[in-house]
């Protein structure tokens, strides 16, 4: 496909001008973004126009969008994109929301049994500067560690569960996933990660906290910068992300609309 850029980082990134989002994409098209997504792991869309509702049908080319803000009112409305903002019930800015998790280091719902395989963001309104979001390479990170390291973490399940809410039940995965379309090994860690099974709760804790210190070393980070109409879609099967909090963001509004898409049982 015309319009690649050569890759944004070498963690990772790749830009896609040239094609309309807001209208069904031919085949052709489809495959070339999901190869995009599979060698760059974050693809940016720059300059798009869509609906909640177009956002939310590109989003199902690629398989079953989530559902998702069940305990706010209307904002389980079917087969639109969601609202992700900094706003609050009057509308104005504010920096209480996602403090809880979206400024450490994740990856989205990594404590539902068949997490979301990628992620996306329309950037509808954004501070004058800062406001980024930054994704840290986990494939990249694993293939850097030592052998004695790989051998010693290869058969251990890692505990999530919410960080917002420890009364839901917890889920374990592998804390090596294996990618089941590229067949690449990386860390499944981050915000949400409790300990490991099976470890004592000091040593899981610990291991957690080495593996993310190391995986989110700057080599393996590509920070993106937002520019009004980005639409951005990113691989959670080997990426953490985290927002930046590099605005003030009780004065200016950040206006994303969000939507999910279901993976598969990691293994
Ligand atoms: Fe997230």
């Amino acid at each position: 496909m015309d319009g690649w850029s050569p890759a944004l980082s070498p963690a990772g990134g790749v830009s896609i001008a040239g094609l309309d989002l807001s209208r069904p994409l031919s085949g052709d098209a489809r495959d070339a973004i999901v190869a995009a997504l599979l060698a760059h792991h974050v693809v940016v869309f720059p300059g798009q126009s869509v609906t909640r509702e177009q956002q939310f049908a590109f989003a199902a080319q690629f398989g079953e969008v989530e559902a998702h803000g069940g305990h706010r009112p209307g904002a389980k409305r079917y087969a639109v994109a969601h609202v992700l903002s900094n706003l609050d019930e009057n509308g104005k800015p504010s920096f209480k929301f996602s403090r809880a998790a979206n400024y450490h280091w994740h990856t989205d719902k990594p404590y539902h049994p068949a997490p979301p395989m990628l992620t996306m963001l329309h950037a509808v309104e954004l501070p004058p500067a800062g406001g980024d979001t930054e994704f840290a390479n986990t494939a990249l990170a694993y293939a850097a560690l030592p052998d004695e390291t790989r051998g010693a973490i290869a058969a251990l399940r890692v505990v999530f569960r919410p960080a917002f809410d420890a009364s839901r039940a917890a889920v374990d995965h592998p804390l090596v996933r294996t990618h089941p379309d590229t067949g690449a090994k990386a860390l499944y860690i981050g915000n949400h990660a409790t300990h490991i099974a099976g470890m004592p709760a000091a040593a899981g804790e610990a291991l957690l906290a080495r593996l993310l210190d190391h995986a989110t070393q700057r080599r393996f980070v590509y920070t993106h910068r937002w520019q009004l109409g980005d639409l951005v879609i990113w691989d959670n099967r080997v990426l953490l992300h985290r927002a930046v909090a590099n605005y003030a963001a009780d004065t200016y509004r950040r206006v994303m609309h969000r939507s999910v898409v279901r993976g598969t049982v990691p293994f």
